[in-house]
């Protein structure tokens, strides 16, 4: 597990200071506030490596850059449970690269998962990967010529994943889970088990179908799903939602067996320790699912924890969504759990700085009462124009200067943007007859 993460002149932010829970980690703040950017530079000091510098179809999870150009001091230092003592990475500008200071080769001892934003995947696993990055400190040669990470573009994940050399690394889904299907074997089963785990409600579980052909052409078996309305679809035309949580759920199937394969080949003990990375953990999800998807994964965590006792499954996941976070409210551990939250703040020469501060987590209610807390920062959960408007009417209730026409008109304005259910009437009309007024 990552313990934490001490970032320097390097991101939206002149610096940032993560404490990790051990369980879930949440990240919200703004558009470019540095969630992604947070997740790549976790990712990093993980696996050491870029997702984008291992599989050039990705465009996002580049090499991160120190501000400037001047060669100021830039750094990232990073821990983890099962080694106390700090990483420090620096930047080499000569090399554009990062390396890290140490003794010794600290090497994550367990399976990552880093889902994108834009549906790319990677993968690092301590026995099939190995950083290999050109630091000085490490001198090996690695015998197996291990890739340094499996990273996934959105289509490598459905069709198969290449060395640069043409060698498949990977089979992909539709392969793999045609394969499994057939073999009716044990992963067929812990693939069913966990897309039941994930799937929105036990009312809409996603079920697997029989494997069909689709066209005259291609001679692959392929894999359905059973919709609610009955029909087997064929999954190349599963839903976006659908597609991220089948890619979830079969990337974590499929490095677990390679895993247990990679361990058996070399007589070493399997990995313990799962840090899942979630970009945008709500994205194409509906409400009802994004309600769902947190406690979905613990239950997934728990059933890692069948496959393999004593394991410890950590995430870290970046969220805009007021759903996620109400969702928390009954299952928050703050022994745990951690919210950190990423703000512009007033600067020096006018210019917002950024900051990350560690939030702590008190109950809330529901979504919209989250979309005015420090996650969101909103006035409200309403239209801009509803806003505008209760503004300026509370502004001239509080002037306390106002007369029947000027009530009429502001309610009239209030009427162009309010329902006739908006909670706001009643405080209106209360508003109106304190101050002995009438609608
Ligand atoms: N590789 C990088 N090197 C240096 N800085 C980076 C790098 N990638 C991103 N950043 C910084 O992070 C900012 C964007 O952050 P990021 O993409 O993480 O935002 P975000 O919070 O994920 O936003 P959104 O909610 O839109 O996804 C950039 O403006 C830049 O300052
Ligand atoms: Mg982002």
């Amino acid at each position: 597990m990552l313990k934490q993460l001490n970032i320097q002149n390097v991101g939206p932010a002149q610096a940032m200071e993560l404490q990790f829970g051990d369980r879930l980690n949440l990240l919200t703040g703004d558009n470019g506030l540095g969630k992604s950017f947070l997740l790549d530079i976790a990712w990093w000091a993980l696996t050491r490596s870029w997702p984008a510098e291992v599989n050039n179809k990705l465009s996002t999870g580049m090499t991160a850059k120190p501000h400037g150009n001047e060669r100021q001091r830039s750094g990232i230092e990073f821990s983890f449970l099962s080694n106390d003592e700090p990483v420090k990475g620096d930047y080499h500008f000569d090399h554009t690269s990062w390396y890290w200071e140490s003794e010794h080769y600290v090497q994550f001892p367990g399976i990552v998962i880093y889902a994108q934003a834009d549906g790319s995947m990677a993968i690092w696993d301590q026995v099939r990967n190995i950083y290999r990055h050109p630091n000085a400190m490490w001198r090996g040669v690695d015998p197996h010529n291990r890739p340094p990470a499996y990273v996934f573009s959105p289509d490598e994940i459905w069709n198969g994943l290449d060395d640069n050399t043409g060698k498949p690394l990977c089979n992909g889904l539709i392969a793999d889970w045609a394969g499994w299907q057939k073999e009716r074997g044990s992963t067929i089963k812990a693939f069913e088990e966990i897309l039941a785990i994930l799937s929105p409600s036990k009312d809409e579980e996603v079920k697997i179908g029989d494997l069909t052909r689709i066209r005259l052409t291609d001679v692959r078996d392929i894999p359905t799903l059973k919709m609610p309305y009955g029909q087997e679809v064929p999954i190349m035309h599963a839903s976006s939602g659908i597609r991220r949580i089948l890619s979830l759920c079969y990337l974590l199937v499929w490095v677990w067996q390679e895993h247990a394969q990679a361990c058996k080949l070399l007589g070493t003990p399997k990995a313990t320790q799962l840090v899942f990375l979630i970009d945008e953990v709500e994205a194409h999800l509906h409400p009802k699912w994004q309600r769902s998807i947190l406690r979905s994964l613990f239950s997934m965590a728990k059933e890692i924890g069948r496959w393999l006792p004593d394991s410890q499954v950590q995430f870290i996941v970046s969220t805009h969504s007021p759903l996620i976070l109400a969702s928390m409210e009954p299952l928050f551990d703050p022994d745990r759990d951690k919210w950190f939250d990423i703000d512009l703040i007033p600067g020096n020469h006018h210019n917002p700085l950024v900051q990350l501060t560690d939030q702590p987590f008190t109950r809330r209610g529901d979504a919209s009462n989250w979309l005015t807390s420090k996650a969101f920062d909103l006035k409200s959960g309403g239209s801009l124009e509803a806003e505008q408007v209760l503004e300026e009417a509370s502004i001239r209730m509080n002037e306390g200067l106002i007369d029947a026409d000027q009530v009429r008109a502001i309610e009239q304005k209030l009427r162009s943007v309010l329902g006739d259910t908006d909670p706001f009437w009643i405080r209106w009309r209360y508003i109106l007859e304190k101050k002995g007024l009438q609608p």
